[in-house]
């Protein structure tokens, strides 16, 4: 008999970040992050904006009710910055904290352990004004924000992350194709998106050195999104690249925050990146660097490249072979197990979460049709599948987080993508089950895949 079936404790979950779901952009003494200001300065970039989503800022409690009815042992989330501190002050907003209490009261009343994300991606408009993430002022900011979290819910929530996905709002700003909200709108400028990842780095560092003096008995680490990339040709050159693509995207994050270092291969032979490099770079990992409790990873897709004779280590993407109509990312189950064990090779066997894993799919069908999502189904099963597979192998991953619960506000899609176990209605906030919902339900009850 072959079964994928999950150790006892294993945690199965779902994930969203503030932004994305809570709406209510202007309540209770928020002010405005990036997010609220360009997609409705800028909404055919966005095709949406951040009011209303799904309005989990409103609808919070029977939200967790519906978490409590699918028998979700956690659910991670981010802490909006512009509503604990609104303004550049460094105040904080009682308000904000109010409602983070509640909501993470709530979760634990119904047996549900918080994953809390600092920092997704909604960088205070207070910030921006000041050059964000290339201005180092943003460190104090950043390690100023982390301890009033910690000290506000440190005592209840015990799995933290410090940031979701740096190379997004790092290095995605900063290249002029890209629709994150603009920061580079009319060039690329890539020495401006690596100056934003260090800084970003020692925020990092910074955060996690502070959490651990604090003593408060959880772990904290930060969410990285791997990508395992796969050779083109693999009998020749592109075999390289694909090692030098792996090292500049998930590498350039994993290799300092858990080796201590940028990689080196890139630093030696990507001379964009190298020549690109912050001034004293080296010193400041090196006097900064603090270990990390656990590794958050987002799965989605894989990357498949070609060598490339202009910059050996920046290699050419090709299209693989996953591309499927209507899904916003091209689904390979296979890809989470290779991550996992390049996890587990590469860093040492950290304690590991997937943090991100979900199917988008085009709204263009009736709300009947996206209720019946077979396919959502079907991807579950076989990534589930595979990540009982790498957990048999040794892998050590504690945790899973299917992305999202409900429909929601998607970066760079606005609503025409729908990730959901639940249906929204973006005009009424009226939430439907969809199928898959149910599938995920008895998966957790049988902790085992069919
Ligand atoms: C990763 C991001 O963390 C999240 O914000 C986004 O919605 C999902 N990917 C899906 O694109």
């Amino acid at each position: 008999m072959i079964l994928y079936d999950f150790p006892k404790d294993f945690l199965f979950g779902t994930g969203s970040s503030c932004y994305q779901v809570e709406g209510s952009i202007h309540a209770d003494g928020k002010s405005e992050n990036i997010w609220d200001k360009f997609s409705f300065a800028r909404p055919e970039m966005f095709k949406a904006t951040t009011e209303p989503t799904s309005g989990f800022y409103k609808h919070f409690r029977e939200d967790i009710a519906e978490m409590k009815a699918q028998g979700l042992k956690t659910f991670r989330f981010s802490l909006s910055w512009t509503r604990i501190i609104p303004n550049i002050d460094g105040k904080v907003n009682p308000k904000g904290i109010e409602f983070y209490n509640n909501v993470i009261d709530l979760l634990l009343e119904n047996g549900i352990e918080p994953f809390v994300d600092i920092f997704h991606w909604d960088l205070p408009m207070y910030l921006y004004d000041i050059g964000g993430w290339i201005n180092r002022d943003i460190i104090d900011h950043f390690v100023h924000f982390a301890r009033v979290c910690f000290e506000n819910f440190g005592d209840r929530v015990k799995l933290w992350s410090t940031m979701n996905e740096p190379s997004v709002f790092c290095f995605a700003p900063y290249q002029a194709n890209r629709t994150w909200p603009p920061f580079a709108p009319n060039g690329t400028d890539l020495r401006a998106g690596i100056l934003a990842g260090h800084i970003a780095l020692l925020c990092h560092f910074r955060t996690v050195k502070l959490y651990k003096s604090m003593n408060l008995g959880g772990k904290i680490g930060a969410v990285i999104a791997v990508v395992p990339i796969y050779p083109a040709d693999p009998s020749g050159k592109d075999k390289m690249a694909a090692v030098y693509q792996m090292e500049r995207c998930s590498g350039w994050w994993l290799d300092p925050m858990i080796l201590g270092h940028y990689p080196e291969n890139i630093l030696r032979d990507c001379v964009a990146y190298r020549d690109n490099m912050p001034e004293g770079y080296a010193e400041d990992i090196k006097r900064e660097f603090v270990p990390m409790d656990i590794v958050g990873v987002n799965y989605y897709y894989p990357g498949r490249v070609e060598y490339d004779e202009n910059e050996p280590a920046l290699s050419k993407h090709v299209e693989n072979y996953y591309v499927q109509e209507g899904q916003y990312f091209e689904a390979y189950p296979a890809g989470l197990y290779d991550v996992l064990m390049h996890m587990k090779e590469k860093y040492n066997d950290p304690e590991v979460y997937i943090t991100e894993n979900g199917l988008g799919t085009k709204d263009t069908y009736n709300k009947e049709e996206m209720i019946n999502d077979d396919g959502r189904i079907f991807y579950l099963r076989e990534h589930l599948r595979m990540l009982s597979r790498a957990i048999k192998a040794g892998a050590n991953v504690r945790g899973y987080y299917y992305w999202s619960n409900f429909d929601s506000f998607e970066n760079a899609a606005g609503y025409t993508f729908r990730f959901g176990f639940n249906y929204v209605d973006f005009e009424t906030g009226e939430r439907t089950r969809k199928k898959s919902w149910y599938y995920y339900k008895k998966l957790i009850e049988d902790s085992c895949v069919d």
